[in-house]
C-alpha cells in the first residue's frame, strides 16, 4: 500500500519526526533556514499533508499549489497567524496546532525576560565582559524590585495565567486585561483584577503581553499606549512581534517613556542586527525561543506528528484549530 505523501518544512525533534518517517512518505526540508517560497510551493505539490512552521505562510496560493489531495495542515506551534485558517476551512482542510504543552515553558521565558530586564542582567554581563568591573558600586546597575510590584497581564489565556501564577510567588499585585473577563473562579485563584487597558497601563510596573496576533491586536502597544505606561515600567513580549509597534517602542525606550523591554518576539522577525532596538542598552532581545526547552519541543513535535498522521488518514485531528470542518 502506498504511504501518504507529506512535506515537513524543517527538521523537528525525533519525538515527532520518527513517527512521521516511519508511517509516511515524508520529504523533510533539511536546511536550518526555511525553504524559500518558490521551493516550498514546489515541494508541497500533490502532498496529502504538510507540517508547517510559523515561518511558512499558508494562504490561497499555497493551498492551490498543494492541490486537491491536501488533507491536513499541521502547524508546529500553538500560534497559527501564519495560516489563513478561513481559506483552509473553506476547502474542508483541518489545521492542527500544539496547544497546552508549551504554556509553562513560555511563561518561564516571559518570567526570565521580566527578571533579566528588571535586574539588568544583559547589561551586567556586558559590563563584566567589557572589563569595566573595577569595584563594588553602591549605585551600580540599580533596577526596580520585582517582588511586591504590580504586574499587568494583557491576555489572560493559558500562558497569561501561568505568568500570573509565577507573579503570585513574588507577592505581586496582578492586574489583567483581555477581550472578555476571565471566569470569576480563575480571577479568584490568581488574585487577578480585570481592568481596561487605559487603567492597567498607568498602574503596572511590568506589562507582559500574551494575546494572539489578530487585526484587533496588531499594533496594540503603540506610541499612545506606551505613553500611558509608567516611565519606570518594563514591557515584556512573548506573544507576537506585531502586537507592539517597533518604532514606537524604540522612541519610548530612547526617550525614557518607559524604562526597559524584554522581547522574545519582534517585528520584523528576525530583527536585523542594525535595527535600532538591537542597539539599545535597555532592550533585551532573544530570538523567539519561549517554547525552546528540549522537553517542550519534543512534545510539540509529537503533537504535530499526531495531527499530521490523523489528517492524512482522514481521522479527526487531536487538536484542530478549525473543528468546524467536522460539522
Ligand atoms: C508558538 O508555538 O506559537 C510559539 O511562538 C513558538 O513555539
Amino acid at each position: 500500500m502506498t504511504q501518504p505523501k507529506v512535506f515537513v518544512s524543517r527538521v523537528i525533534p525525533d519525538e515527532g519526526l520518527r513517527q512521521i518517517q516511519d508511517s509516511m512518505d515524508a520529504t523533510v526540508w533539511q536546511d536550518e533556514l526555511p525553504p524559500p517560497r518558490d521551493v516550498l510551493l514546489k515541494s508541497i505539490e500533490g502532498a496529502d499533508g504538510v507540517l508547517t512552521l510559523l515561518t511558512d505562510k499558508v494562504d490561497e496560493e499555497f493551498l492551490d499549489r498543494a492541490g486537491p489531495d491536501l488533507k491536513v495542515v499541521s502547524n508546529f506551534a500553538v500560534g497559527f497567524d501564519n495560516i489563513d485558517v478561513a481559506a483552509c476551512t473553506a476547502r474542508q482542510i483541518p489545521v492542527g496546532n500544539t496547544p497546552g504543552v508549551l504554556t509553562e515553558t513560555t511563561a518561564d521565558l516571559a518570567w526570565a525576560l521580566l527578571m533579566a530586564a528588571a535586574r539588568r542582567l544583559p547589561e551586567g554581563d556586558r559590563y563584566v565582559r567589557g572589563g569595566k568591573w573595577k569595584t563594588w558600586g553602591p549605585m551600580l546597575l540599580m533596577g526596580p524590585d520585582i517582588h511586591g510590584a504590580t504586574l499587568g497581564i494583557v491576555g489572560l489565556g493559558r500562558i497569561g495565567q501561568a505568568v500570573a501564577r509565577r507573579a503570585q510567588g513574588f507577592g505581586m499585585t496582578i492586574l489583567y486585561h483581555d477581550l472578555a473577563r476571565a471566569n470569576p473562579a480563575v480571577e479568584a485563584e490568581l488574585g487577578a483584577t480585570y481592568m481596561p487597558l487605559e487603567e492597567l497601563l498607568p498602574k503596572a510596573d511590568f506589562v507582559s503581553l500574551h494575546v494572539n496576533l489578530s487585526p484587533q491586536t496588531q499594533g496594540l502597544i503603540n506610541a499612545e499606549r506606551l505613553r500611558w505606561m509608567k516611565s519606570t515600567a518594563i514591557l515584556v513580549n512573548t506573544s507576537r512581534g506585531p502586537v507592539v509597534d517597533s518604532m514606537a517602542l524604540v522612541d519610548a525606550l530612547q526617550g525614557g517613556v518607559i524604562a526597559a523591554a524584554g522581547l522574545d518576539v519582534t517585528d520584523p522577525e528576525p530583527l536585523p542586527v542594525d535595527h535600532p532596538l538591537v542597539g539599545l542598552e535597555n532592550c533585551l532581545v532573544v530570538p523567539h525561543i519561549a517554547s525552546a526547552s528540549r522537553a517542550t519541543r519534543g512534545k510539540m513535535a509529537s503533537m504535530a506528528a499526531a495531527n499530521l498522521l490523523a489528517g492524512v488518514r482522514g481521522e479527526r485531528l487531536p487538536t484542530p484549530v478549525n473543528p468546524e470542518v467536522y460539522d
